[in-house]
């Protein structure tokens, strides 16, 4: 006798060996539960950081497609030949391309959706973060945050998530921050910018459940990247690496999490945040580098300042 239970979209796990002196062969199928086995994932900053961490993992739990962008193309190869070694059955594409040039952007996806079929899930991860005192803090580099964190995943999201209503299936991941939850000075527009990704995040996933397109949103805490090399940190963080970033992120979408935080760490900040926000807020302050927790520097840009 053989008894075989299928969930579409699954993957063969044998249970033959075991049920052998039974005489019974099952051959049972199991959903991935992650919806990453056998897909197509385009996953923005993969150059590097965090984003190279999700291209890599995503390779490990047998995604069949990974679209890759970024500016750097040298980079985005060298990446994609990581992933190729890790999984020698994937196809990946590198597209070099600034986010914040919408039609450019608008084009890409066009181009690669007929050419390379649907795209299941997108990974909404390019970032820039700049820190100083708000009051001194340069016009180009506030405008970079919101052009590059926001703009830039306006414009990407739109084109892809038309195509996924179209086809009525999808996940859109965006990579907001803890602080999206718990602002920190001399961080006031990248949180911005964060605090907005869980917005947007929250409003997509009511728009667009009814085309059963998931949104997410990962909320990484401090985490060894180019992105912190150049920063003072808060006091008491760990760092977390970004394989594990990763690795959390992958376990979030199989337990079917809508906010995934990243460390325990990241975790205890956001409840304790919840409930005692005034308590959260002067523990950011007193961890506040020494050195950059002041306005300005230079008192007279309070007065003439360069925003
Ligand atoms: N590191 C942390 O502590 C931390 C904590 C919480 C959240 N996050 C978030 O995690 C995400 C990844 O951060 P990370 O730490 O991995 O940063 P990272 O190492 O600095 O990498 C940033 C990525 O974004 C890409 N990028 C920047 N501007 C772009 C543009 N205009 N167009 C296309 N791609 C662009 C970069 O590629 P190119 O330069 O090649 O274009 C790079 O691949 C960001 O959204 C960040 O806010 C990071």
């Amino acid at each position: 006798m053989k008894t075989t239970a299928k969930v579409a979209g699954g993957y063969k796990v044998s249970a033959r060996g075991i049920l052998n002196n039974f005489a019974i062969e099952p051959e049972i199928y199991i959903e991935d539960p992650s919806g990453i086995r056998g897909k197509t994932a385009l996953i923005t900053g993969a150059s590097r950081g965090i984003g190279r961490a999700i291209t890599l993992e995503f390779a490990k739990q047998g995604i069949a497609r990974l679209l890759l962008v970024a500016r750097d193309s040298k980079r985005l190869k060298q990446v994609a030949e990581e992933a190729i070694r890790g999984n020698p059955e994937l196809e990946v594409i590198p597209l070099v391309l600034d986010l914040t040039e919408t039609e450019a952007v608008n084009s890409a996806i066009a181009e690669v959706w007929q050419n390379h079929g649907p795209i299941h899930i997108l990974v909404n991860n390019a970032g820039v973060a700049h820190q100083s005192p708000f009051l001194s803090s340069e016009t180009h580099q506030f405008q970079q945050e919101i052009n590059v964190n926001l703009l830039g995943t306006y414009a990407i999201t739109r084109a892809i998530a038309r195509r996924m209503v179209e086809r009525q299936e999808g996940t859109i991941i965006n990579v907001s921050s803890l602080m999206g939850k718990l602002a920190a000075p001399t961080m006031a527009t990248y949180s911005a910018t964060k605090f907005a990704l869980l917005g947007f995040t929250q409003a997509l996933r009511a728009e667009l459940a009814p085309y059963k397109v998931r949104v997410v949103a990962l909320l990484p805490s401090l985490t060894e990247t180019d992105m912190v090399r150049d920063k003072q940190l808060f006091g008491l963080v760990l760092p977390a690496t970004p394989e594990q970033v990763a690795q959390e992120l992958v376990a979030g979408l199989r337990n079917g999490s809508t906010e995934i935080l990243v460390g325990w760490q990241g975790k205890m900040a956001a409840i304790a945040n919840r409930f005692f926000p005034w308590l959260t807020e002067a523990i950011v302050r007193v961890l506040t580098p020494e050195s950059n927790s002041h306005a300005t520097e230079n008192p007279t840009l309070i007065v003439g300042c360069r925003v």
